[in-house]
Parts: structure tokens; C-alpha cells; sequence
């Protein structure tokens, strides 16, 4: 006869048969990825003011880890935004997934570089990224390393992402929750080939370990080259292999799962000052970066000045791009008819899903809500 403490060996089996099973559907599982990231500096953007209809995913930029312990440290002001992120996120109707995001293009390269050498450092940060992912009801956790700079760098970031999903699946286990999510931003393209350090992101073990990679298809040009205008997320480059649809294929090629990429978006443009007003394609001369905070203005900006200055607004078959000018100001951005055509092709891939850098720079939700509404499985 079973006795109550059979009922609770029982129950465990019960608990750890539906949680395995949860596991498993989450993994095979390829729903679409509506992601977008809320910088958490964007202080007239609350994340209570996301239409979260038009999102499934949403990531909270970014916590950075102690450059001393490699745990987070987190301050009493943050312990704040963070509670406040996921209450809301999970509150709305719909809710919505929320991630935090670890390090940014902000962080640089150098402290992910020591996380990664070693076991101690790696662990302490494993396990710390787990117990603030609890602690603040995360969904999951996405790394943001900007950039592994060398093929040690790689191996290490192969062997962190290793133990990471270890330690997830481990804890998942001992306190029969569903694993967190882990996710990572990286390079448009699998191979940093405009470096004359050349690395590969190591695909196999980022197909094991990770639930998706968001790949930051965007900033091919900008300021740090004003000789010229540029198309800075083009989806076609016919003279380099500096292009979406360069870099989605390479990761594809590698072998990575069509159900793990996930093409990156930019609510955002970059801007160049032209040289002569009249020369003002994709590639024309420039003499300096243009309007916006240097060089770079949200796509709701981008509407407000192409609508105060009057601007012409010209969409580029070749690249897949939009640009405006009105005098020598000239930007180079996404809008909804560009953004509809990356989607399009994302879904002829066979990709996972879309997301936004970032998700404050939409103009009445135009693109996101398209975005959305295109993205039918
Ligand atoms: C660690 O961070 C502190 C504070 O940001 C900084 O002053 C210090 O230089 C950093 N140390 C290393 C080794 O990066
Ligand atoms: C683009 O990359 C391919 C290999 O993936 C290479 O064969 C080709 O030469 C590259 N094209 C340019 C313009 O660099």
C-alpha cells in the first residue's frame, strides 16, 4: 500500500517525468523568436510601455559581472529595475519572455576573455548568472561578448557555453523548474573574416549548448569611415561579403541549425555628411558623420527628420535598404518596406525568428507591428 511518503516519491516522478518532457518540447520546440532588447538607460522608454503583442522575447540590456569576482554585483538600484522588468514583462497581456543580457558592445572584449580562461572564473560566473536568473525571474540569460579576438578566445568561449548548459540543466534538475534559456549575440558572420586575427565561432558546441543565437546583422559602415555613405545593415553587398545575406549563409554553411539563427534587426540608422548634395547614393563621398548622436539616430528620429527637413527617401533595390537626404545630412536605415523584404528572406531560410536593436527606437510600433504581422509560423 502506498504510504504518503510513496505519494511524494510519486509525485517527485510525476514532477521530473513533466519537467523532462518540458525540456524536451522546449527544445525541439521552433515557435517563432520575436525578440527584441530594452536598453535599461532608455529611462522615457519603461518596459511597461512595450506593445508585448509584437514581441515573444524581450532582453534586458545589460548586467555586467564583477571584473574582480566574475559574479554579479548587484546595486540596490538595479536589484529595483530588474524586479521591475520581469513583473511587468510577465504582467502584460500578453506576457512575454524576458532575458538579461550579459556585457554589450559597451563592455568590450577583455573581461569575457578572462571569464572564459579559467574554470574558477567561468564557475563563479555560471553559477552567479543562474542565481540572479531566479532570483529575478528570468527566463534565460543571453551572453554578449563583443568580440572572442582570437581562436584561444573561441576554444574558451566553446568550453564556457559547455558548462553553462551543464550547470542549467543541473540546477533545472535539482529544483525541477524548466532549464533557463541561453542565448547569445554574436557577429553577423560566423568567421571574422575582415580581421587579420581570422576566427570561427565555435558552432558545434554553440548548436549543443545554446537555445539560439541572435546574429547582430547591422553597423557594417558607420562613423568610424566618413569617407563615404553606406547601407550599414545591407541585406545584398554585390561587391564584398559584408552583408546579412552573406553572414546568415556562413552560419548555415557552418552547420548551425536553421531553428537556432535569429536575424538581427536595426531600429536605428547611421548618418554621414555629404560632400556635394547633389552625389547622394550608397557609396557617395561624405566629409564626416551627420545628424544624430554621433552618427546614429533611432528610426523614430529618422521619421521626425525626414519630416522636418523635408527629405527625400529612397528605397535601394540592390542592397535592400533605405536612405534620406535633405541638404548633405544623409542617413542610411531600415524602414518598414526594407525590414519586410529581410523577413521575407529570413523566412525563405528557414530561420527561428527576428529581433531588434533596439526595441525604443520603433515609431508608433510601425516596423515591429509589420514585422510581427509578416512572420506567419
Ligand atoms: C575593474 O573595474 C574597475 C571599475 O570599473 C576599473 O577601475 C578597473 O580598472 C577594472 N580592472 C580591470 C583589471 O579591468
Ligand atoms: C566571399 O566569401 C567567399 C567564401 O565564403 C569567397 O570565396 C569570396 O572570395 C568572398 N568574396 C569577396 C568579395 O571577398
Amino acid at each position: 500500500m502506498a504510504g504518503p511518503k510513496d505519494c511524494n516519491y510519486l509525485f517527485g516522478v510525476a514532477i521530473l517525468i513533466i519537467s523532462t518532457h518540458c525540456a524536451m518540447a522546449s527544445h525541439s520546440n521552433s515557435k517563432a523568436v520575436k525578440g527584441a532588447y530594452w536598453p535599461s538607460w532608455a529611462s522615457n522608454f519603461p518596459p511597461s510601455s512595450i506593445d508585448t503583442r509584437l514581441f515573444t522575447h524581450i532582453y534586458y540590456a545589460f548586467l555586467v559581472p564583477s571584473n574582480v569576482t566574475f559574479k554579479f554585483e548587484i546595486s540596490d538600484s538595479t536589484t529595483l529595475m530588474l524586479s521591475d522588468f520581469t513583473f511587468v514583462l510577465h504582467a502584460k497581456k500578453p506576457p512575454v519572455k524576458a532575458l538579461y543580457s550579459v556585457g554589450g558592445g559597451g563592455e568590450g572584449h577583455a573581461l569575457f576573455s578572462r571569464i572564459a580562461s579559467e574554470a574558477s572564473s567561468r564557475k563563479n560566473f555560471i553559477d552567479s548568472s543562474i542565481e540572479v536568473a531566479r532570483k529575478f525571474d528570468f527566463d534565460g540569460v543571453d551572453l554578449d561578448w563583443e568580440f572572442p579576438q582570437s581562436p584561444k578566445d573561441m576554444k574558451n568561449l566553446d568550453q564556457l557555453l559547455h558548462e553553462w548548459q551543464t550547470a542549467v540543466q543541473k540546477e533545472a534538475k535539482a529544483t525541477a523548474r524548466s532549464p533557463i534559456l541561453l542565448t547569445a549575440a554574436v557577429y553577423f558572420s560566423v568567421e571574422f573574416f575582415l580581421s587579420s586575427v581570422p576566427r570561427s565561432y565555435p558552432v558545434a558546441s554553440i548548436s549543443k549548448n545554446l537555445n539560439w543565437i541572435n546574429a547582430m546583422c547591422y553597423d557594417y559602415r558607420g562613423s568610424w569611415d566618413t569617407s563615404a555613405t553606406g547601407a550599414h545593415a545591407a541585406l545584398f553587398d554585390s561587391k564584398s561579403n559584408i552583408s546579412t545575406s552573406y553572414g546568415l549563409q556562413s552560419w548555415l554553411r557552418a552547420g548551425l541549425p536553421r531553428s537556432k539563427l535569429i536575424m538581427g534587426l536595426p531600429l536605428y540608422g547611421r548618418t554621414w555628411q555629404l560632400k556635394d548634395p547633389t552625389t547622394y547614393g550608397i557609396g557617395a563621398p561624405a566629409v564626416g558623420v551627420g545628424p544624430g548622436n554621433k552618427g546614429t539616430m533611432t528610426y523614430s528620429q529618422v521619421e521626425k527628420f525626414n519630416e522636418e527637413n523635408d527629405a527625400t527617401v529612397v528605397y535601394d533595390m540592390d542592397t535592400v535598404s533605405t536612405y534620406s537626404f535633405a541638404g548633405t545630412s544623409w542617413i542610411g536605415y531600415d524602414d518598414v518596406r526594407s525590414t519586410m523584404v529581410k523577413i521575407g528572406y529570413a523566412q525563405t531560410l528557414g530561420l527561428r525568428g527576428y529581433f531588434f536593436w533596439a526595441v525604443n527606437g520603433d515609431h508608433e510600433w510601425k516596423i515591429s507591428k509589420q514585422a510581427s504581422k509578416m512572420w506567419i509560423f
